[in-house]
């Protein structure tokens, strides 16, 4: 029997004990040991819970008690979940988390703890929720040389942008759905920007290269700019809006990125839908492999949790992670050579085409009448931005994906 900890008894953590309970028996089969949850941290009690008798509120009684030697970090944000995670690494247990803020700002401090006491830092569930991509990374898929990954990494804004385009609905109603649905972050800002996509893209990007990518050098843009209008156009493109992000090596250089982008329909990523999550990996050998699933949600993230805890209960020792502190470096993303859906006011075509040039696709629609909207030639992105700023009237633009 292995006895084990988890901090942070909210969406996640209490879908942790509810995968516990409910497969047990599946659990102990695929661990080679039943797994039994000892304590739950959290600031509340929960008073008729199942559970309650294991609530404790003291770091303290985890950290000290011997028995306990996995624990599962649930909690999310950077303090107190660094702290107690560092203590917990320093006194020999092993960690899962679900938190991609605390890995994608100190994931490589965190496997070194691991490694220096002995113990395994796994972080399965802070990408893609419960879609078992780092471990195949770590895997089966380490001896490729991975050259591309290509993500939508963000449930929430796929909900949104799902929701907008089928239904015509409007922003801030779906934010709420996903919100009651639990898929948000606690600040949706984190989702709506992209920065939740940015920390999932440095997750990747730093095991792909085994070096640190660092989330705040991430070019990022989230979907707040995208409107009614550009769901018409991408109908017209034959395309669909995804958040992406990108990690690519290419010519000695290497891209990492989070923005729009309208993907052609033909693209498996184009119809992932809802809360589903997809991740595009491509190795130099293997060529394209897709993973797909749910990226947020309770169960689904939970499952990722005990996946990890798992896999540690199997392995004694240290579990080796390809993350290491060594700074990556990343290209400028200007350099990144590519085209782009412009929108301008119809009194604006004539400003576009003198910045522009004729050399463009007219989009036609019926559907925007007082617009007149276009799609690039390609140019490296900072041209784009030099154009768009001298002409200082685009209404919005979306990067062509190809
Ligand atoms: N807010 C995140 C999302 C949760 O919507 O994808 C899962 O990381």
């Amino acid at each position: 029997m292995v006895k084990i900890a988890v901090l942070g008894y909210g969406t996640v953590g209490s879908g942790v004990v509810q995968v516990i309970d409910d497969n047990y028996n599946e659990v102990a089969t695929s661990a080679g040991e039943e797994i039994e949850v000892k304590y739950i941290l959290d600031l509340r009690d929960f008073p008729g819970d199942k559970h309650e008798a294991q609530v404790v509120h003291d770091i303290n009684i985890i950290l000290e008690d011997p028995e306990v030697k996995v624990i599962c970090e649930t909690m999310g944000g950077i303090e107190p979940a660094f702290t107690f995670e560092k203590k917990a690494l320093e006194n020999g247990k092993s960690v899962c988390t679900s938190n991609k803020e605390l890995v994608a700002a100190h994931g490589p401090e965190l496997v070194e703890l691991a490694k220096k006491n002995n113990v395994t830092y796994l972080f399965e569930a802070s990408v893609g929720g419960g879609i078992p991509v780092l471990r195949t990374l770590n895997t089966s898929l380490k001896h490729e040389k991975i050259d591309a990954i290509t993500g939508i990494l963000n449930g929430t804004t796929n909900y949104i942008l799902t929701k907008m385009n089928k239904d015509g609905a409007d922003f801030d109603t779906v934010l709420k759905e996903a919100q009651n649905k639990g898929y948000a972050e606690r600040n949706p800002e984190a989702d709506i920007e992209g920065h939740d996509a940015c920390r999932k893209i440095a997750i990747l990007s730093s095991l792909m290269s085994g070096e640190y990518v660092d989330s705040n050098k991430v070019y990022t843009e989230g979907i707040t700019k995208i409107s009614t209008e550009d769901f018409a156009y991408a109908k017209a493109l034959g395309c669909s809006i995804k958040l992406l992000g990108r990690a690519e090596k290419k010519n000695g250089k290497f891209f990492s990125m989070v923005a729009p982008f309208m993907i052609p329909n033909d693209n498996p990523l184009a119809s992932v839908n809802d809360v589903f999550n997809a991740i595009n990996v491509h190795g130099n050998m293997l060529g394209d492999v897709m993973f797909y699933g749910q990226g947020a949600g309770k169960e689904a993230t939970a499952s990722a949790v005990v996946g990890d805890v798992i896999d540690i209960v199997k392995h004694d020792g240290h579990i080796s992670v390809n993350m290491t502190d060594k700074p990556a470096t990343l290209s400028d993303c200007g350099e990144y050579v590519r085209r782009f859906m412009v929108r301008v006011a119809l009194s604006d075509k004539k400003a576009a085409m003198d910045v522009f040039g004729s050399n463009v696709d007219v989009l036609s629609t019926n559907e925007v009448n007082d617009e007149y909207a276009f799609v690039t030639s390609k140019m490296p992105e900072k041209e784009f931005a030099a154009k768009t700023e001298s002409l200082g009237v685009v209404k919005n633009y979306i990067r062509m994906y190809m």
